[in-house]
């Protein structure tokens, strides 16, 4: 934990939407009458029919039910695009970056994305699409990708975004988890200079649905793709035979607006679900306030729309608040490590925000290919993902920013909808690796992880707690509210618990130290281990898998896995590439093991528990301090695996 802070400049505090006194008089407000705090805020929509009731929250396990602005109707696409329109109808609305920086890239007004969004609503509907229907949208970070998202929000329907970089089955089980009607897609995602075919993807992932799925399919480059007659559509075909006009479905607050499948620690990603109402209110106001967004400001998240936070700061905040959001469909690497910086200069960025293992990544590369790029309209900066480590805090700072931007370390997850503990960038000095204070109505706690109590000295370390709900929280799981419930509220009662470790200091400073469940963080990405286990052993070859995370110094975290191979396989150089082929195609790129590490034997109980405490600790090349191994069927074979270990130093 680093000491050092470093507040904003009297110049920024005094510009900013929120300084230091009114944050705390806010906060106040918002943590002591919850109910007058969002009845305000919660004006920051366009309603159809006003809400009258504001909270209606219910953290007990076993009758656990959130609600917010309950009898209130709106539309989300109408809050981010129609209301916008007889003020700001030829204002840029997204600013499209393409893969190839000598591609023209596009400005987008928010008149456009009204036509566009409306069109493929009307598409939607032809293809027989209606409210409460659930549509899988599969595309690169093209401009599509957010009409394809408002225009479910047009007319109802619920949208669940998956990762471009999915394998067909991790796509064909989201697919079906949800019942979709349509897959949006396109012919082919160009990433880093090269070219994913998303379509054959879809067909292979449909191949086994046994109904009959539609796919609405982009044209991005052209590529070949092979066509199942009376189920594919071409986009820009479709879309010359319907009408630019669309009217919005008024929509219940509390109804669904998208699913956004997620790892847990146990089992297969759940389906996060968001509603309406509160998640809007909520994306909007953190992206205005802990970005402190101005009118006319360029805004950049760099993440991918599969993830939460592209839904909510590349989409749904930024639009709702008729900003200027900027898409980028390429990667920090390519065609140099300068292309985020020549994007900021070029588009004259004024909020950037990424994750810690990008900033890492391009850290390494040195500062020449920031220093030769003009960054002078920058203001703010963010990070998301993971902790940020002090070092890559400073480069990010000195290089990036020069020393004239505050830092938003922004903590949150995609249960969270948005932001809970953040800096506000006029208001509160920030400590590098610090995601400092919460923001406004959120109310953490930390809890003795074995008791449950509540620590309510100053200074604490423990687990990371919510006492109440915030309107951006996730609802239910998709299909099982038990499964909801038993994640979030069944340990430690009476409160919705993060899965995170904390630390807070003595100026009351929170500190994320990472996960205390299974699931590991990978370059920013969220998985499960039990994912990549039961991938490892779905190969014929392999009889048992174990898989925990390890420090890696770029993605913060490493994929390490222990493999028992059937009786009588040769553990090979070929095996092991043929394993990592495997979990690549069978869940996607982002899940290939760093390590593999053959194992005659696993650390197992009496009872047959893997002891995964002690698989860590060797893979964290940590094994003098194993702790009580008396309970092992048989000690040696932790041993065998010390010596065979993968990561040394
Ligand atoms: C981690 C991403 C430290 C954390 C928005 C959380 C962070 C998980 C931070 C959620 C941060 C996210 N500092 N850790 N600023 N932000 N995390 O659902 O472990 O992909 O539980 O949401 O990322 O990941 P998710």
């Amino acid at each position: 934990m680093s000491d050092q802070t470093y507040a904003p400049s009297a110049d920024f505090a005094a510009n900013a939407h929120i300084d230091a006194a009114k944050y705390k008089e806010m906060y106040a407000a918002s943590v002591n009458d919850p109910e007058a705090f969002w009845r305000e805020h919660g004006q920051r929509l366009d309603w159809i029919r006003p809400y009258s009731r504001v909270k209606d929250v219910n953290f007990d396990f076993g009758s656990v039910s959130i609600k917010w602005f309950e009898d209130g109707t709106l539309n989300v696409a109408a809050n981010c695009i129609d209301r916008h329109l007889a003020e700001r109808g030829d204002q840029t609305a997204i600013i499209w970056e393409p893969d190839e920086p000598g591609d023209e890239a596009l400005h987008i007004s928010y008149k456009e994305l009204h036509a566009q969004t409306c069109k493929m609503a009307n598409v939607l509907k032809a293809l027989g699409v209606g409210k409460g229907d659930r549509v899988v949208i599969y595309l690169p970070m093209i401009p599509e990708a957010a009409y394809a998202m408002l225009a479910c929000a047009r007319i109802g329907a619920i949208h669940s975004v998956v990762f471009a970089g999915f394998s067909p089955d991790a796509l064909g089980a989201r697919v079906n988890g949800c019942d979709a009607k349509v897959v949006i897609t396109a012919d082919e995602a160009p990433r880093g200079g090269r070219a994913t075919k998303l379509k054959d993807n879809v067909n292979q992932a449909l191949l086994h649905d046994t109904r009959d799925v539609k796919a609405l399919v982009v044209r991005r480059t052209g590529g070949q793709v092979a066509w199942r007659r009376d189920l594919d559509f071409w986009w820009h075909e479709e879309a010359e035979k319907v009408s630019p006009d669309c009217p919005p479905e008024e929509m219940g607050a509390e109804d669904p607006l998208f699913i956004l499948y997620t790892s847990g620690s146990t089992g297969q990603p759940k389906g996060v679900v968001h509603t309406s109402g509160g998640y809007l209110v909520y994306a909007a106001m953190t992206q205005e306030l802990v970005f402190d967004y101005h009118e006319g400001d360029v805004f950049w998240c760099t993440a991918d729309v599969g993830w939460v936070t592209g839904h909510s700061y590349i989409v749904y905040g930024p639009l709702a608040n008729g900003a200027t959001t900027l898409m980028f469909e390429g990667v920090p690497t390519y065609p140099d490590a300068s292309r985020f910086w020549q994007v900021c200069e070029k588009h004259k960025v004024n909020q950037f925000y990424t994750a810690p293992t990008a900033i890492r990544a391009l850290m390494g590369q040195g500062t020449e290919y920031v220093s030769r790029c003009d960054l002078s309209s920058l203001k703010v900066l963010g990070t998301v993902g993971e902790p940020i480590n002090p070092e890559a805090w400073t480069w990010y700072n000195d290089n990036v920013g020069q020393g004239r931007c505050p830092i938003v370390d922004t903590w949150w997850q995609t249960e969270t909808g948005g932001h809970l503990l953040t800096p506000l960038p006029g208001a509160i000095p920030t400590k590098p690796g610090s995601a400092t204070l919460p923001f406004f109505g959120v109310e953490p706690a930390v809890l003795e992880p074995e008791s449950g109590k509540e620590i309510t000295d100053t200074e604490a370390s423990g687990v990371l707690a919510l006492k109440d709900s915030w309107p951006g929280q996730m609802r239910t799981v998709w299909g099982d509210h038990e499964r909801f419930e038993a994640t979030y509220f069944q340990q430690y009662k009476g409160y919705y618990f993060s899965g995170d470790g904390c630390k807070r200091d003595a100026d009351g400073y929170y500190w994320i130290t990472g996960r205390v469940d299974d699931v590991i963080n990978v370059s920013g990405h969220r998985m499960g281990t039990a994912e990549v286990e039961s991938a490892l052993v779905a190969h014929a070859k392999v009889a048992e898998a174990a898989v925990v995370g390890y420090p890696h110094s770029i993605k913060g975290q490493g994929i390490y896995a222990y493999v028992t191979l059937m009786n009588g396989v040769e553990p090979t150089e070929a095996l092991r590439k043929e394993l990592e082929a495997w979990v690549r195609t069978e869940i996607g790129p982002i899940a290939k093991p760093d390590l593999i590490q053959w194992a005659p034997g696993l650390p197992k109980t009496r009872s047959g528990k893997i002891m995964r405490r002690i698989l860590r600790k060797i893979a964290e090349d940590d094994y003098g301090a194993l702790g009580d191994t008396s309970t092992l069927a048989d000690p040696s074979v932790v041993d065998e695996l010390i010596e065979n270990r993968m990561n040394r130093g």
